[in-house]
């Protein structure tokens, strides 16, 4: 993958690899609980990211639309509840994990498709490459900071959940 800091970029490559994982989550021949466990860490840290470092800066630009961005922080509860619903079943591959896994894909998925028509093609418009790029250094920073903590364990998703 071409190296870039451009936070647009940086941000769709995460969106793709959620993808990626999602198809070896459905596959009987991948390791399922260890894709689950990537995905985890990936969505927690990425929306932690986004939130902290990508969405308070993007709201000071008139042309991007505020609503947009709360909306994303309301889908991104709402990607951390799926999540957790599929953490709790005890038997990866059963028939309840996935079902459980096709509600998280299209909580994601609708999350993901929406995030990037609105918010990344506000950026798009909006946002010069060199404070683009700065947002990107901020995001990369806090998303490694973040994945170091393990944050898609279970009891910390239950915690972002319930707070
Ligand atoms: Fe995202
Ligand atoms: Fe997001």
């Amino acid at each position: 993958m071409a190296e870039t800091r451009d936070v647009v970029e940086l941000i769709l490559q995460d969106h793709r690899r959620m993808e990626d994982l999602f198809h070896r989550m459905r596959s009987v021949e991948a390791d399922r609980a260890a894709a689950l466990r990537e995905f985890a860490d990936l969505l927690v840290a990425h929306a932690l990211a986004e939130e902290t470092k990508v969405y308070p800066a993007l709201k000071r630009y008139e042309n991007i639309d505020d609503d947009e961005l709360d909306h994303g922080e309301e889908e991104h509860e709402e990607g951390n509840q799926a999540l957790l619903d599929l953490l709790e079943v005890d038997e990866v591959g059963s028939a309840e994990w996935d079902e459980k896994l096709e509600e998280l894909v299209k909580a994601i998925t609708h999350h993901t498709d929406e995030e990037e028509r609105t918010i990344l093609n506000g950026a798009r418009e909006n946002v010069a490459m060199d404070r683009r790029e700065e947002l990107g250094g901020a995001f990369l920073e806090e998303r490694a900071r973040r994945l170091k903590e393990s944050p898609g364990a279970a009891d910390n998703v239950r915690r972002l959940v319930s707070s």
